[in-house]
């Protein structure tokens, strides 16, 4: 079977009106402005109004990437959201982004957290790669907030809500040299309870006494991810690029999942990417998990900066424990 490119034609992102300042903060934890800035780089984020659900917001950067792809609902056949904010337990959050979209698809979530994006698009390419469809719309959607703790300094500091979106479509010429070139993925089980919801899932129903715990909500050893994450992030980097047939150099764009200045600062300078062609917007948004490299793939482009021929890498790591690494040449 020979296979198709798979390109990125459409992107789109929300985020919510509401802004959360470190200043608003400071007024609810025993927290401060310069702890935050210096610990994390996050100045503000933004926080969904109490009747959105990640669908809506997933469902307003749907209809922004559909838009810029030129493509209606109906030339949509299969949605994948990625989110570990679901609306509900079931049914899946895609299935309410296909009706708010009425496309004719087939919609499933992918329960993942920061590394949801790439894992989608990894997915995503397969379907169109193999002829099976001619479009995916992959949205990542988090509403962090509606679980997070808020009397915790150590994460509620951390977290916003947001979505990105991309339309995946077929591409013509070499697959090796348009599209999404290149995927590599790992999961490490083992640290799967460095980050983590204790509560509501079958393991451990919320009860009376989980919610006066509050295991409903996020928990997060956060040191140890961030050892994690700065020793995982060059080897996942450096094989995707192998798997690419690139280096460094060919580097346009290094968009690194957004959950602290100082991991991606660290991790670019072992990278050896120069700061210029970081894409960085933490300190608007903070960590949206799944959404958080949706948005900035989006930002990066809607303001020119991402060109015809540019080559991105994606590095996302999070909840599992999971890495991510993608390599793109953006089409035109
Ligand atoms: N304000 C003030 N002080 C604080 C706060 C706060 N908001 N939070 C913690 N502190 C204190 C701690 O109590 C501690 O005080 P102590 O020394 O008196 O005990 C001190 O600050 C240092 O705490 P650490 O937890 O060691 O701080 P650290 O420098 O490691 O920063 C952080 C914490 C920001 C969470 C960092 O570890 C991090 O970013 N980790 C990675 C997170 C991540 O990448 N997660 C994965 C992706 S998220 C996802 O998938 C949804």
């Amino acid at each position: 079977m020979s296979l198709r490119p798979a390109v990125i034609t459409g992107v789109g992102s929300y985020v919510p009106d509401r802004v959360l300042t470190n200043a608003d903060l400071e007024q609810i934890v025993d927290t401060t402005d310069d702890w935050i800035v210096s610990h994390t780089g996050i100045r503000e984020r933004r926080i969904a109004a109490d009747d959105q659900a990640s669908s809506d917001l997933g469902l307003a950067a749907a209809r922004r990437a559909l838009e810029d792809a030129g493509l209606g609902p109906e030339d949509i056949p299969l949605i994948i959201c990625a989110t570990i904010t679901p609306d509900h337990l079931f049914p899946v959050t895609a299935a309410f982004i296909q009706d708010g979209l009425g496309a004719p698809a087939a919609a499933y979530d992918l329960l993942s957290g920061c590394t949801g994006f790439v894992q989608a698009l990894w997915t995503a390419r397969q379907f169109v790669a193999t002829g099976e469809c001619e479009h995916v719309l992959v949205v990542s959607a988090d509403k962090l907030t509606s679980i997070t703790d808020w009397s915790d300094r150590s994460t509620c500091v951390l977290f916003g809500d947001g979505a990105g979106a991309a339309v995946v479509s077929a591409g013509e010429g070499d697959p090796s040299a348009t599209g999404l070139l290149a995927f590599e993925l790992q999961t490490y089980g083992e640290h799967g309870s460095l980050l983590r919801v204790p509560a509501g899932g079958s393991r451990r129903p919320v009860d009376q006494e989980a919610l006066d715990a509050r295991e409903h909500c996020l928990r997060m050893e956060g040191p140890e991810l961030f050892k994690l994450a700065v020793r995982g992030i060059p080897d996942i980097a450096e094989r995707s690029l192998a798997k690419a047939g690139l280096t460094y150099e060919d580097i346009d764009w290094l968009i690194m999942h957004q959950a602290n200045l100082r991991i991606i600062e660290a991790a670019a300078r072992r990278l050896r990417v120069p700061d210029d062609r970081l894409v960085i917007n933490i300190d608007k948004y903070g960590n949206t998990s799944a959404a958080s490299m949706a948005i900035a793939l989006d930002e990066v482009y809607r303001d020119g900066r991402l060109q015809p021929g540019h080559n991105i890498l994606m590095v996302s790591f999070g909840a599992g424990f999971s890495l991510g690494g993608a390599v793109i040449r953006w089409g035109s």
